[in-house]
């Protein structure tokens, strides 16, 4: 996922040094070379034969007495993004103002690609004016700042001050090395399950999670377009930076879609819709009484087919769930909703479709081509996604 990515590690002295140990791992993991650079206050809380063991590389500690005479310009040359994990007031305090007294500030003024800061401290130092200031200063500059978190701090107080766990800042690196070749567009992207009631505490449903739809989301963000997302209820967290809109059922749906249609310049149905809804749902609670029961079900619309009687400027992506004949049911249903592109799940493969973190597909063009992407991560999928509306978007 970050393969051929070279990211730098900064850390700074703060009780959550110890976190960054993780990250270092994480970036490994997703394929990244990882090198970090320890401050001096760092090293009072970390050992840099630990991130030497976990990065697989030298530890960079100083501005003096290593090989290398110029350590700051060497590693900014060869880094594609750092990131400072924690970062205290006082390097926030000095790289805002262009001060560079040690090795991690003089290298952070001497790089030219994205870096991400990720602030954790006591919550009345972060709630300062002159940190609140100095952070504005930075993200004027062009830094992405990823705001701590609140809860119990080290100190025993509660407040804002938390550093976000390394999966989160992952996320971010992620999106922050991705190229913004989809900004100036608008993205309408559904996910999820709908749920149709049959009385007031139950319904019927699928088993879409929302993976596939959100990761579409947040790639499309990470690559710089304004996205709306419409979902179903499902347990993920609401994508930072995505417009958000949640919905229980078809009809609701239905209409959230409608309603943000026309400013679109790309939608995405990856929802699972129902495609049925109970005719009358009861008002109260069904009794248990009751031996045998016949529902009676009517049909939901079809809003991609809607959608595709609609559409004027808009891409339209439909997704297809198959479990036999996938193309020919996919190629159906790209001509029967007039879709631009489809993307079809095999659902009964392993690693496929509903609830899992990756997914196999094959996608159907108009004019006949299709291809075939490997098992990868949703996220990857949605990724490569993106690059096909890009090229589609050209021609
Ligand atoms: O959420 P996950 O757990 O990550 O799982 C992902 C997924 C399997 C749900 C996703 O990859 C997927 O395949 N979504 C579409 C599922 C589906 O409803 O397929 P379908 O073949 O029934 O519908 C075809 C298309 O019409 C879909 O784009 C669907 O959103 C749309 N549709 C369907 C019915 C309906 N009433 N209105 C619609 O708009």
């Amino acid at each position: 996922m970050l393969t051929k990515k070279r990211v730098l590690v900064g850390v700074t002295g703060g009780i959550a040094a110890y976190k960054a140990a993780e990250l270092v791992s994480s970036l490994r993991e997703s394929g990244a070379t990882v090198n970090v650079v320890l401050t001096e206050a760092a090293r009072e809380f970390v050992q840099p034969l630990t991130f030497k063991a976990l990065s697989g590389n030298q530890v960079y500690t100083g501005l003096f007495g290593g090989l290398d005479p110029v350590p700051h310009i060497s590693a900014a040359k060869e880094s594609d993004l750092v990131v400072v994990y924690p970062a205290t007031a006082n390097f926030i305090g000095h790289a805002a103002n262009g001060l560079a007294p040690d090795l991690l500030t003089t290298l952070v003024l001497a790089f030219k690609g994205p870096v991400v800061i990720c602030p954790s401290m006591n919550a009345r130092m972060f709630a300062n004016v002159a940190v609140q200031h100095n952070l504005a200063r930075l993200q004027d500059y062009g830094y992405v700042i990823v705001p701590p978190e609140s809860g119990r701090l080290a100190c025993g107080e509660v407040g804002q001050g938390r550093l976000p766990a390394p999966g989160a800042v992952l996320e971010v690196i992620r999106g922050a090395l991705v190229p913004k070749d989809l900004k100036g567009l608008n993205f309408l992207v559904t996910a999820g399950p709908t749920r149709e009631p049959l009385d007031p505490v139950r319904y019927i449903s699928n088993r879409s999670s929302g993976k596939m739809g959100y990761a579409l989301a947040r790639a499309a963000r990470d690559r710089g377009a304004q996205v709306v997302l419409i979902s179903g209820p499902t347990s993920l967290a609401k994508p930072a930076g995505v417009s958000y809109s949640g919905v229980k059922t078809a009809l609701e749906m239905r209409e959230a879609v409608l309603e943000n249609f026309d400013a679109a310049d790309v939608v995405i149905m990856c929802a699972a819709v129902s495609d049925y809804r109970a005719k009358t749902p009861s008002p109260k609670k069904v009794k248990k009484e009751v031996r045998e029961m016949v529902l009676e079900f009517v049909q939901n619309p079809d809003i991609l087919e809607e959608l595709g009687r609609l559409k004027r400027h808009q891409l339209l992506i439909g997704f297809a769930a198959e479990d036999d004949n996938i193309l020919e049911h996919a190629r159906r249903k790209l001509e029967a909703k007039n879709l631009d592109m489809v993307v079809a799940n095999l659902i009964a493969q392993e690693g496929a479709g509903f609830e899992a973190d990756t997914n196999i597909v094959k996608i159907l063009f108009r004019n006949g081509r299709f291809l075939e992407l490997p098992r990868m991560d949703k996220y990857e999928v949605a990724q490569r996604l993106m690059d096909m509306v890009l090229d589609m978007r050209r021609i």
